[in-house]
């Protein structure tokens, strides 16, 4: 199992950007704790940061008939503002939770809007780079119900030829 991980803009300086609100570590910091997590379960994730709209929808589309399984995505500022990026999950056809590290609900008006997390299984904000840990624990699990609906649509066509 592969999952995507798509970081959007200004979140490749993670550390040096306002740590009062999105905490001291690095981006790097973060991918490295995922990706031992991920050793420890047995599954493998690629990482993708873009401060472009455009290059984050080339990469989710690359989940349409592709080797990934779910995404996790913060979309920054994107978030609120990016009905293209809301789009492209909405039609990558796999799973997708996003994450904020700062609570944006209480933060300024503007931030309590997020288009793309309207379309994606849910959304994790105010726990920190924390916020990523329980978004892999949220995408496996979103990706195993989605298996067994499957599973037990199957059963029950066979059962009913
Ligand atoms: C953010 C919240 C956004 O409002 C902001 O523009 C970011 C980071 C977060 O992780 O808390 O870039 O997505």
């Amino acid at each position: 199992m592969k999952i995507l991980v798509i970081q959007g803009p200004n979140l490749n300086i993670l550390g040096h950007r306002d740590p009062r609100i999105y905490g001291p570590m690095t981006l790097d910091q973060i991918h490295a704790n995922m990706q031992e997590f991920a050793k420890q379960n047995n599954f493998a994730i690629d990482f993708f940061q873009s401060n472009f709209e455009g290059e984050i929808i080339d990469k989710i589309q690359e989940c349409i008939g592709g080797e990934y399984q779910g995404i996790i995505i913060n979309p920054g500022a994107y978030s609120h503002t990016s009905i293209a990026i809301a789009d492209a999950l909405a039609s990558a056809g796999v799973p997708a939770v996003e994450v904020h590290l700062s609570n944006l609900f209480a933060r300024e008006d503007f931030r309590k809007t997020s288009y793309t997390g309207a379309v994606c299984g849910g959304v994790i904000s105010g726990f920190g780079a924390m916020g990523y840990h329980l978004a892999l624990i949220s995408i496996l699990q979103i990706i195993n119900e989605i298996k067994a609906l499957k599973d037990a649509q199957e059963k029950a066509q066979k059962a009913n030829v």
